[in-house]
């Protein structure tokens, strides 16, 4: 795995602390069919990456992320409201200045979240740091690419042997926050759908979903930062037929301790 830290878009459901707890990708290229902010991807991104959600606002900005050079992330100016930005900064660049005005938002925001103005958590939220941080990464994500189409009419012969990141939004409660949420889902359509891709499948879930035969991986915040959000037991299914608990041994043989402890992946470090 890359020391590259892994959020873009501080995005409700994001997978920043729980990447080092799922497998690595086995192909050389990544899909995410519901990609949200694209934690797992970014993790390993040097590998080619393909992006697919349904919302059209994130996709945009993908897009952008995507096409910004590092200097223009750098020139956007340190507010703390979305109307402060000069009227010359584009439509996206104030979706991702406004995303990093909080921390786990499904959308973006306006103005610094009370946490943000205190100042503890700095690179949490729109700053000097983090916006070095992100410089940084639009540099590394130069080859991805990222389509606004749903996952029933993904073009899967394009990706023949490729790693299937699949994280739609959850079966329960936690999957109706998103702006395309769980409820045009059919949860027996979408199981089916996992199990015919082809290569490497790695599919999310809390523990109790009963679309495919999850395994319970961790308890992990995910990406919510905020206090009162309880840890929810996460669950993972993937085609690869080791059990959970080889893949990480097999994982730990290869890896650092230090690297694979989901409480120390570096964003923690700083202050994710
Ligand atoms: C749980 S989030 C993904 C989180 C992501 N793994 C991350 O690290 O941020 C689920 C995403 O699925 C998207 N989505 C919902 N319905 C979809 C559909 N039918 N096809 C593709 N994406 C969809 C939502 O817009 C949302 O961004």
């Amino acid at each position: 795995m890359s020391a590259f830290h892994p959020r873009v878009i501080p995005y409700f459901g994001g997978k920043a602390r729980l990447v080092p707890r799922y497998p690595r990708p086995t192909r050389s290229e990544i899909v995410e069919p519901f990609a949200g902010s694209a934690t797992y991807s970014l993790a390993y991104a040097d590998l080619k990456v393909t992006l697919y959600d349904t919302y059209p606002l994130l996709v945009a900005l993908w897009r952008y992320l995507i096409r910004v050079s590092p200097s223009e992330i750098l020139s956007l100016p340190l507010v703390q409201h979305v109307d402060d930005l000069p009227e010359s900064v584009c439509e996206e660049a104030r979706w991702l200045v406004g995303w990093w005005m909080n921390s786990g938002s499904t959308a973006p925001c306006k103005s610094l979240c009370s946490w943000g103005k205190a100042g503890t958590r700095p690179n949490n939220y729109w700053g000097v740091g983090r916006r070095a941080l992100l410089a940084e990464q639009v540099a590394r994500i130069k080859h991805w690419t990222a389509h606004e189409v749903s996952y029933e009419n993904l073009p899967v012969a394009q990706h023949p042997d490729a790693t299937w990141f699949v994280d739609p939004p959850y079966q329960g409660s936690d999957g109706t926050h998103y702006s395309q949420d769980n409820s045009s889902l059919n949860f027996t359509h979408l199981g089916d759908w996992c199990r015919s891709l082809p290569g490497q499948v790695i599919v999310c879930e809390n523990t109790g979903a009963d679309w495919l035969p999850f395994e319970h991986l961790a308890y992990g915040k995910a990406g919510l930062n905020r206090p009162g959000w309880l840890s929810s037991a996460q669950a993972l299914w993937t085609s690869d037929p080791r059990p959970v608990q080889d893949i990480f041994d097999l994982m730990a043989e290869s890896s650092s301790s230090t690297e694979l402890s989901g409480d120390t992946v570096k964003g923690d470090s700083e202050g994710e």
